[in-house]
């Protein structure tokens, strides 16, 4: 067969249970003579590549490895400058769907495959923000898992009979998704909102602990540039306050997630450096932004989040949110000071050329750069103060009577 007629599909390959059976299934129900699986590296840990690596051997499986760390970490970072969280989430996952999405449609589209697939089951949020990108391709899109109506026991009978390499797998009893950004743990007696998770569900954080440690994060237009002064690059910076800040406690969250298909889900997330990064970013909002600007903000921001939730970062509201949120972050430029104690990472000094802040208008000394302001200024003010709402209360006493 030339390779013109060969009907080739592109998977999105971890080496789990769910990508494994995905396999064979591709071949026998959609008809496709090949499968290559496609792993992204958008941070995940070593044993992920290797247990990918070992199960598509075991399978005689193509196997691509695509490194998208600086990419993803770019995203992370445009996502800093948004302040960017869902229900308290930092949109680790979520922001890893469509790079990974993209990196894969590059392969298939060079390897001239027809189809593209995922594991992803019909409950979750993956199947969307995958689709979302690809969809936008001429390509086939597959959800076998959805589309088969597979549950967990189908996968594992189907795997022993056919005696696919899963043991290699290390299954364990959560669903956990890891990448530079955020480590997510699910499933089990997690599923029962009232549980309240032990310590081994953990593996980026310390129990917090009565030590305390102090950072130095330095940003340029709204970027994390340095840490303690020195400059450091993205996926670098990423992964040492996961390592530090994790030792403090830094970055646990655990909350009920309202999913895009309406399901509520108890999530148990791990993100130190995300958290250390977004606080140090706010507060330097917060010394160099109007009042105005700072809650004008917080809109563009939540916008910016429920975009980057569904996996939409490439919407044209997102283009025109970041048209403001670029005009804001010319001045967030400087440094903040983080402090790690009790679990949290609480901002405990900033400092900017751009600073909103007068020390002398605040004290009020005399002479001060506010044009010649005096304290007695503001009488007037103080009389004209709440004028409307104490006449209001007067007709609205009045008409009671
Ligand atoms: N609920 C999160 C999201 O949709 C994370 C899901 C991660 N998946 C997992 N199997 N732990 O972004």
């Amino acid at each position: 067969m030339s390779d013109t007629d060969t009907k080739r599909v592109a998977l999105a390959f971890s080496g789990g249970l769910d990508t494994t059976v995905c396999v064979p299934l591709l071949e026998e129900e959609y008809g496709y003579d090949g499968v290559i699986g496609v792993t992204v590296d958008v941070g995940q840990p070593a044993s992920e590549f290797a247990e990918a690596e070992e199960t598509a051997e075991a399978l005689g499986l193509e196997h691509h490895v695509v490194d998208a760390t600086e990419e993803f970490a770019e995203l992370c970072f445009d996502a800093v400058r948004a302040n960017a969280s869902y229900q308290g989430y930092p949109l680790g996952t979520a922001l890893a769907r469509p790079v990974i999405a993209e990196a894969i449609l590059e392969v298939a589209r060079e390897e001239g495959c027809t189809g593209l697939a995922h594991g992803s089951t019909g409950k979750g949020n993956d199947q969307l923000r995958f689709e979302a990108v690809w969809r936008d391709s001429d390509l086939e899109v597959i959800a076998p898992v959805r589309e088969l109506g597979l549950t967990r026991e189908f996968e594992q009978e189907y795997a022993a009979e056919r005696g696919l390499p899963i043991e290699g797998g290390d299954e364990g009893k959560y669903s956990i998704d890891t990448n530079l950004w955020s480590r997510s743990v699910e499933g089990s007696e997690l599923e029962e909102p009232g549980h309240v998770p032990g310590e081994e569900i953990y593996e980026w954080t310390d129990a917090p602990g009565g030590d305390t440690h102090e950072v130095e994060v330095g940003f340029e237009d709204g970027y994390p540039v340095s840490l303690d002064g020195e400059a450091i690059e993205p996926v670098e910076l990423i992964e040492k306050l996961n390592d530090l800040a994790g030792g403090y406690g830094v970055g646990r969250s655990d909350i009920m997630e309202d999913r895009m298909l309406g399901l509520k889900v108890r999530e148990n997330y791990e993100h130190p450096a995300a958290t250390v990064l977004l606080n140090a970013h706010e507060a330097l909002e917060d010394l160099v932004l109007t009042k105005e600007e700072r809650a004008f903000k917080k809109r563009v921001d939540h916008e910016w989040s429920e975009k980057g939730y569904q996996g939409l970062v490439n919407a044209p509201l997102v283009g025109a949110l970041e048209g403001f949120i670029e005009e804001t972050q010319t001045r967030v430029t400087g440094t903040v000071t983080i402090r790690f104690e009790g679990g949290q990472a609480r901002p405990v000094g900033r400092e900017s050329t751009y600073a909103v802040y007068s020390a002398e208008a605040a004290s009020f000394n005399t002479e001060d750069v506010t044009g010649g302001i005096e304290q007695s200024d503001a009488t007037g003010v103080a009389k004209y103060h709440g004028f409307q709402e104490r006449l209001a209360n007067r007709v609205i006493g009045a008409n009671r009577e």
